[in-house]
């Protein structure tokens, strides 16, 4: 494994996806790891991330400097360069001009870091605080007109520092970099594939587990299809899923659920029509953190009571993601949405929780799910966030609102699963907005509803942007919403990408 510690810059996640692409595990911890956990992890490597704080700022997050006497190479990016330069004693200053964008860096391509790459490398830059003198054992491997360390190593140590970022693509060689860091420094097996990351999982539930009972949340999504999938693997019919259908699931869902997981792969499953408890605890609430929270409580408990049905179930698996986790906030990011399977749990719940792809990206899940077996159909499914529909319905809900949306989305979903589009566009959907608008149809004026198509690219759902879609496929969309769909007289098309929207509107 590879740690990557965690000063909270905004590309932190892509260094654990680049070392992933290596087929080397990694993981992001927090700064304030411990250096004993660190010492158990034992990793093959540490890469110190880059941040947003000056290193001689009042609240620089600093982690144990022990890491840099490890034995263990360790390479440090922007701020973690940083980092490693003060604590062996060279200086770092405030840049006149902060420094951000392309640059020209040359590089000392006989240094094991730099192997195989031209002497010239287009890289990104992106600090205020430079590096003015480095500490007795460093050499500059690198500079840029503007930095007379753009990298620097410490061979006897393994010790690097890069002062660009080599996990953007806008360093063109970046890949490359990291590369020769964790295979010729690190010497780190590449060796980690999904399959051995569905035996490891496998055997740790085995051993979480043991003899008692599990129950899952099953929703038909692909985090929660792969995750209950590959605990029936470990534990078959210890194993029982609650379906729980809070009336808020898309056209059909429900029905397509049941022929999947009972037809197709037999597993035990526990159907609830909980539709009416929801809407009447939602009644009236408007404001989306409260409904998020509502409805991960009322999911929660509707869980026990189904759970005591099932006698001693113990453990409750979820199929939360990685970014799941990181979006409800680190030691270093900010909380952006309570994501309801994880900020929104009751604190008294009584179940211990199973989370095999916690640590997964959203396209490693489905890497999983297809290495499980799973139909493409539920593999390749757009994910669909556990508060379903209600948090499409901006407003307060009613059964009347919800039926419009569900028909409106079904229209959408069918024409861009016509028109081929399923896997280019990484969600698409439509969006209620409680107001209303004047329109004319067949010589009347209307009233009515709009819908807001929402469609975007993305590869984790962190980052996102608007889908280019055909003006063809915008319009039979809208026709059709517009002609099929009782009470809407408009529907528009949202151009907002992710950030400063969400992909959700609430
Ligand atoms: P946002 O709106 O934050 O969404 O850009 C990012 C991704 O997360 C999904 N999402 C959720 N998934 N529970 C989930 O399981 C939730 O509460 C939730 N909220 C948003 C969203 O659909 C998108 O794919």
């Amino acid at each position: 494994v590879v740690l990557v510690i965690d000063f909270g810059g905004q590309y932190n996640q892509l260094i654990t996806r680049r070392v992933r692409e290596l087929s080397i595990y990694s993981e992001l911890v927090s700064y304030k790891t411990s250096i004993e956990k660190i010492k158990e992890i034992n990793p093959k490597g540490i890469i110190l991330s880059g941040g947003p704080a000056s290193i001689y700022g009042e609240n620089a997050p600093k982690c144990d400097p022990e890491i840099l006497n490890l034995g263990i190479p360790v390479l440090g990016i922007c701020y973690g360069m940083q980092f490693i330069n003060d604590n062996f004693g060279g200086k770092v200053e405030r840049a006149e001009k902060r420094e951000y964008g392309k640059a020209t860096a040359k590089v000392n391509t006989k240094d094991l870091f730099f192997k195989g790459l031209d002497e010239s490398q287009q890289v990104l830059m992106s600090h205020g605080d430079y590096i003015t003198s480095i500490p007795e054992g460093f050499e500059s491997i690198s500079n840029t007109p503007h930095a007379p360390y753009a990298a620097f190593a410490n061979q006897d140590k393994k010790i690097y520092g890069v002062q660009f970022h080599p996990e953007v693509k806008l360093t063109v060689n970046g890949q490359s970099m990291l590369k020769n860091f964790l295979l010729n420094i690190c010497k780190c097996n590449t060796d980690w594939t999904m399959g051995s990351f569905i035996e490891e999982q496998i055997a740790l539930i085995k051993k979480q587990v043991g003899d008692k009972k599990v129950i899952c949340g099953l929703s038909g999504g692909v985090d929660s299809s792969v995750a209950a999938v590959l605990v029936h693997k470990a534990i078959g019919d210890q194993l029982t899923c609650i379906y729980v259908d809070h009336g808020f699931m898309r056209k059909n869902e429900s029905e397509e659920v049941k022929e999947t997981f009972i037809g197709k792969f037999g597993m035990n499953l526990d159907f609830v029509d909980a539709e009416e408890r929801f809407l009447s605890k939602l009644a009236g609430i408007t404001e989306p953190e409260e409904k998020r929270k509502i409805i991960g409580e009322q999911f929660i408990r509707v869980f026990e009571e189904e759970a005591s049905k099932f006698g001693d179930s113990e453990f409750l698996v979820q199929g939360t993601l990685y970014p799941d986790i990181v979006e409800s906030g680190t030691d270093t990011a900010a909380v952006i949405k309570s994501h309801h399977n994880v900020g929104g749990l009751p604190e008294d719940m009584k179940f211990e929780l199973i989370e095999p792809l916690k640590n997964l990206y959203k396209d490693e899940v489905r890497e999983v799910g297809k290495e499980l077996g799973l139909p493409e159909a539920i593999v390749q499914r757009q994910p669909f966030p556990g508060p379903g529909l209600a948090i499409r319905i901006i407003g307060d809900l009613t059964k009347e609102k919800l039926d419009i949306l569900r028909d409106a989305d079904a229209i959408i979903r069918h024409e861009i699963s016509s028109a081929d589009l399923e896997e280019t566009v990484w969600q698409y959907f439509g969006v209620l907005p409680t107001i209303k608008s004047v329109g004319v149809m067949g010589d009347e004026r209307t009233y009515a509803y709009p819908i807001v198509l929402r469609a975007v690219t993305s590869e984790d759902a962190m980052t996102a942007d608007w889908a280019r879609l055909p003006y063809e496929l915008l319009e039979k969309i809208s026709n059709r919403i517009v002609n099929e769909v009782n009470h809407v007289n408009r529907v528009v098309y949202d151009i907002t990408p992710k950030p400063p929207g969400t992909i959700e509107w609430e």
